[in-house]
């Protein structure tokens, strides 16, 4: 969006503990179907905390846009330039003056949703994948070795940072990523209303009716992924994909409303392993029955990840230590 936030630096931001705080809130009124109505809600259960978290969320959003529209001039002023390469936006400036066919701009309603959906969607997703990622690349000696090796290929001993060449180098890395997804896909499930009356499996499902599509579930069908506990990235070179439908493997959903920033979210995540595996090999010091993972909003340990790390390429060693 163009604001720094230094969540990292600074965790006590307002806007970090209220994005975590809304993930809670939301979660556990989807798991209290009493909690729906929002009569029953706003008197007996969180509506108020809600609300007061809601508005934390809000008006951060609000400020930054503001902000930034008050300099659009000067956004737009600020166009072609830097040595005749083009000066790439931040997003919300794109959003602040993209216009209709009728020249008419969105108005600050329409592009903080826009905002909102962004911030929310594009970062817990691919923490939350890197986090599963490095867990079973720390347990997979294997995969992590072969990782390296493709790492030294393309980058050698420079400790230059990654550029777009080389992220599309990263062949066996992408493996790694997808197969961390079907294990464990950041969004666990999502929702949608039927539209028309079908038929699913011999069963009629009426217009209207809820349907929920668990992608950790669907990810695990054996016809398509045999032995489907086993993590094996291979699963995801061109030459064994070969035949898979389309729909066996939704981490990003599908249709209409799948994920828009699921090629920005491969290559983000491809760059912050590279730069972790440059430097440090991976342990895993939990075993994956220990992991128990929560399917909230987002899909999580419920105690986090616990890693090793060691500065250099991999040799074995142990994390009891
Ligand atoms: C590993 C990372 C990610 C995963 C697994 C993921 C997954 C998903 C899924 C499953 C949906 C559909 C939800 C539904 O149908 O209800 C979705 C929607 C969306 N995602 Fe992602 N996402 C990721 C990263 C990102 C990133 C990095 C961005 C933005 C930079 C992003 C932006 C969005 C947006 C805007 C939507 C809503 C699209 C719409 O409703 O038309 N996502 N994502």
């Amino acid at each position: 969006m163009g604001k720094k936030i230094y969540a990292q630096s600074n965790s006590d931001s307002e806007y970090v503990k209220s994005v975590y705080k809304m993930s809670d809130i939301i979660s556990r009124r989807q798991r209290t179907p009493w909690f729906w109505p929002n009569f029953v809600y706003n008197y007996f259960g969180d509506g108020r905390e809600h609300d007061r978290t809601l508005k934390v969320l809000h008006s951060f959003t609000n400020k930054v846009i503001h902000e930034r529209s008050e300099n659009i001039s000067h956004i737009e002023s600020d166009n072609d330039s830097d040595n005749g390469t083009k000066r790439r936006r931040a997003f919300l400036d794109m959003l602040l003056m993209t216009t209709d066919e009728d020249g008419n701009r969105m108005n600050n309603q329409e592009i903080q949703e826009e905002v909102d959906t962004f911030m929310f969607e594009g970062h817990d997703t691919t923490a939350a994948s890197m986090n599963w990622a490095v867990h079973l690349l720390g347990a997979h000696p294997e995969a992590h070795s072969r990782v390296q090796q493709e790492l030294q290929e393309v980058f050698g001993t420079s400790n230059r940072p990654a550029n777009m060449e080389d992220v599309k180098k990263l062949k066996y890395l992408e493996c790694v990523i997808k197969e961390a997804l079907r294990l464990f896909p950041s969004v666990p499930f999502f929702a949608r209303n039927i539209g028309e009356d079908c038929h699913i499996n011999g069963f009629k499902v009426p217009k209207g009716a809820n349907a929920i599509v668990l992608t950790y579930a669907l990810h695990r069908d054996r016809r398509y992924f045999p032995e489907p506990e086993e993590f094996r990235p291979e699963r995801f070179l061109p030459e064994n994909a070969v035949g898979r439908p389309p729909y066996a493997y939704i981490p990003f959903s599908a249709g209409l409303r799948n994920c828009i920033g699921q090629r920005f979210a491969l290559m983000e995540e491809k760059v912050i392993l590279a730069a972790i595996l440059r430097n440090f090999s991976v342990e895993a010091c939990q075993k994956r029955e220990d992991l128990r993972p929560l399917g909230e909003l987002i899909l999580r340990p419920e105690k986090g990840i616990i890693i090793k790390l060691e500065k250099g390429f991999y040799q074995t060693s142990s994390c009891s230590g």
